[in-house]
């Protein structure tokens, strides 16, 4: 399905008045990535574009996924997109949480990979550690060293659960950042 730039304007406008300033740049950068990982994947850059632009809508609630799924849902219906495109943005929306190994199958589509992974390599990077220490404000201040270390943990296990040979080829030096940036601290 072929979108315009004017129907790109207004998902990114309903996107932004959804997020504050840390998960908008996640979302934006995170399509920046998304855009090479497509093109590698031969996946469709409609279906992931959308995607990622409203895969995170819902932050700060309860099932962030779940919810930001049916809001999307909700969203591109009244904009009357063809329903077989709204249900594969759905879908992409729905799996695109960290998932342990065991469960990686769930994401089934070229695209939902895309933007999974495309979200994760995002956050393998310096500004990963710095959305990491906005949401975990208080933790810092409560234990210092348990939650360096536990940030260090988090971002790992995101270039861990990358699916894709490609989109972890692509975390690689971000990775190597993040380990050297840990060496770093005492
Ligand atoms: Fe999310
Ligand atoms: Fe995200």
């Amino acid at each position: 399905m072929e979108i315009s730039k004017e129907q790109i304007k207004e998902i990114e406008k309903f996107a932004k008045s959804k997020l504050h300033s840390v998960h908008l740049q996640h979302t934006l950068e995170s399509r920046d990535v998304a855009k090479k990982l497509a093109r590698l994947e031969k996946a469709d850059w409609a279906i992931v574009e959308v995607a990622v632009l409203l895969h995170d809508i819902a932050k700060g609630k309860k099932l962030h996924a779940e919810v930001g799924a049916e809001m999307a849902r909700k969203f591109l219906t009244t904009k009357q997109y063809d329903q077989r495109f709204i249900e594969e943005v759905v879908y992409c929306i729905l799996v695109h949480e960290d998932l342990d190994d065991d469960q990686k199958n769930l994401v089934r589509t070229k695209e939902a990979i895309v933007v999974y992974d495309s979200e994760k390599i995002q956050k393998i990077s310096a500004f990963g550690i710095i959305k990491y220490i906005c949401g975990h404000n208080d933790n810092f201040k409560d234990n210092y060293e348990q939650t360096t270390l536990k940030m260090y943990q988090s971002l790992k296990r995101k270039y861990d659960r990358i699916i894709s040979k490609q989109g972890k080829e692509m975390a690689s030096d971000g990775f190597k950042f993040i380990k050297e940036y840990f060496k770093e601290l005492k």
